[in-house]
């Protein structure tokens, strides 16, 4: 059913409020720019065919669009005419989609990234016979500046904007969302109906519910909860709605069997997956591109983006994982440890106090408190091999590239700079010597300091 139907998503705003050289649309929420929810929301309805209006700033909106979302097709809007004017500039997409027999065009905003697939497919199934337009509206204690929607014997009239209405309308608290699902078959006879006779000189979308009307179609207005049609103006409503956006999220994943012991105090992002029975304690951050597996534990404090973590897996308390980490099934990682690139296999444990970056960690191998690989020497990146089975005493250095042999011992605080063959015993550090009794000299040399220090005050 949802087949063939035309998406048509204004995205060429300016967005000023935002005080930002970043187009609004492109600004992210849950890390995905805001676009990228609209066009997603739209990808898992399945629609054959999407229209990007972009207009300001479009060379960097289309870029995202070409990147992220490639089968959407990109029209530009040259002048802000109006809402109107925007969802003309696709014409020939409307056009095209009714002459391939599509049934169906809905007109979304790249900044409204909440809106739910149940709501347009709820709008989408409302047109049918007569009916030729279907307007997404919502009931608020706050209409100001929102277009009203005029609704008399439970058939809507007509949008009024704000600037546009009399006092008694602007009473009216049922309000425009803006996004609408037309009849494919006589939408570009409304649209072209569209003129800018108005208090903002503007081509309004809105005035096709008359249009519609006059031409003896019928409109209907549905009401979706407030929430799902909030816009993106500024930093301070971008905030607000980040914070809609996890509080749906932590619901959602709880619902699927995740624990959260505190959930709003767990972030995540737009594309985080956690497998049933993982537990997350309090202030986890989950950065983009994170899985977590069934039944893992993630302890108190932890940041963790562009990782894999296997199921059984115990990360933190405060723990930091980076980009192209992978834990395999029940691995360990422990408190104050920061991980990046690196591959931990299973069984493996790096317990306390290391940074493990660009490296390979064979299974059973114990890295151990304080390990550091040093990857980096100013200019480029080595990479480090812990063979399975090894064990890295505490306080070592790692200095790349070096590998570490299967089942060999490195002895703490060796700054190991060579490769260490299989079951081999690395020591690199200062032999200790024991000097008898010569603390007490140290101390009755230190003290005599003291004293004369003293007396000459
Ligand atoms: C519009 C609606 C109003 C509704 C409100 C909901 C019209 C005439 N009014 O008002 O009824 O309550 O949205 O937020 O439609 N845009 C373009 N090109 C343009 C003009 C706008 O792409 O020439 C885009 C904007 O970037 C924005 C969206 O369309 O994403 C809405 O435009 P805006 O000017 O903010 O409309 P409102 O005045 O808020
Ligand atoms: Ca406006």
């Amino acid at each position: 059913m949802s087949q063939d139907v035309l998406a048509i998503v204004l995205a060429a705003g300016q967005g000023s409020r935002m005080k930002s050289n970043t187009p609004k649309v492109l600004h992210k929420l849950a890390g995905q720019p805001l676009l990228g929810h609209v066009l997603s929301t739209i990808e898992s309805m399945k629609t054959c065919k999407t229209a990007v209006i972009v207009g300001n700033q479009a060379e960097l909106v289309s870029a995202y669009v070409e990147a992220d979302f490639g089968d959407a097709e990109l029209y530009t809007q040259r002048e802000q005419l109006g809402t109107g004017d925007a969802v003309l500039a696709a014409s020939k997409a409307i056009k095209q989609a009714q002459d391939a027999g599509m049934s169906h065009a809905m007109v979304l905003y790249g900044d409204c990234p909440l809106i739910k697939a149940e709501s347009l497919k709820a709008a989408i199934r409302t047109i049918e016979g007569d009916v030729a337009l279907a307007v997404l509206g919502f009931e608020t204690s706050t209409p100001t500046g929102y277009g009203r929607l005029l609704v008399e014997n439970g058939e809507l009239v007509a949008i009024r904007e704000e600037k546009d209405a009399s006092d008694e309308e602007r009473k009216v608290t049922l309000c425009n969302s803006g996004i609408m699902v037309f009849a494919l078959e006589n939408m570009l006879e409304i649209l072209r109906a569209i003129d800018c006779q108005n208090a903002q000189g503007e081509y309004y979308l809105t005035d096709a519910v008359e249009i519609a009307r006059q031409k003896g179609k019928q409109v209907i207005a549905l009401t979706v909860d407030e929430s799902e049609t909030f816009g993106v103006n500024d930093r301070a409503q971008l905030a607000h709605l980040e914070n809609l956006w996890q509080e749906r999220k932590r619901h959602e994943v709880m619902i699927s069997g995740v624990t959260l012991i505190a959930p709003q105090s767990v972030w995540f992002s737009y594309d985080t997956e956690i497998g049933r029975d993982a537990l997350i304690e309090p202030n986890v951050y989950f950065g983009t591109g994170v899985s977590i597996g069934a039944e893992a534990t993630i302890l108190a404090h932890c940041h963790i983006e562009g990782t894999d973590v296997a199921k059984f897996s115990t990360i933190g308390p405060f723990a930091r994982l980076r980009p192209g980490t992978k834990i395999d099934e029940g691995g360990k990682v422990g408190n104050f440890c920061e991980l990046k690139n690196a591959h931990i296999e299973k069984g493996a444990k790096i317990n306390h106090l290391s940074y493990i970056g660009d490296a390979f960690v064979g299974t059973k191998a114990n890295v151990g408190a304080g390990t550091i690989t040093c990857n980096y020497d100013g200019m480029n990146k080595h990479h480090t091999n812990i063979g399975a089975g090894s064990f890295i005493g505490s306080n070592s250095a790692l200095v790349a590239p070096i590998n570490i042999g299967a089942g060999a011992y490195v002895g703490s605080g060796s700054t190991v700079t060579d490769d260490v063959p299989d079951n081999a015993l690395a020591i690199a550090r200062g032999r200790q010597i024991n000097k008898d009794g010569r603390a007490e000299d140290i101390r009755a040399r230190n003290l005599a300091q003291k004293q004369k220090r003293q007396a000459e005050k």
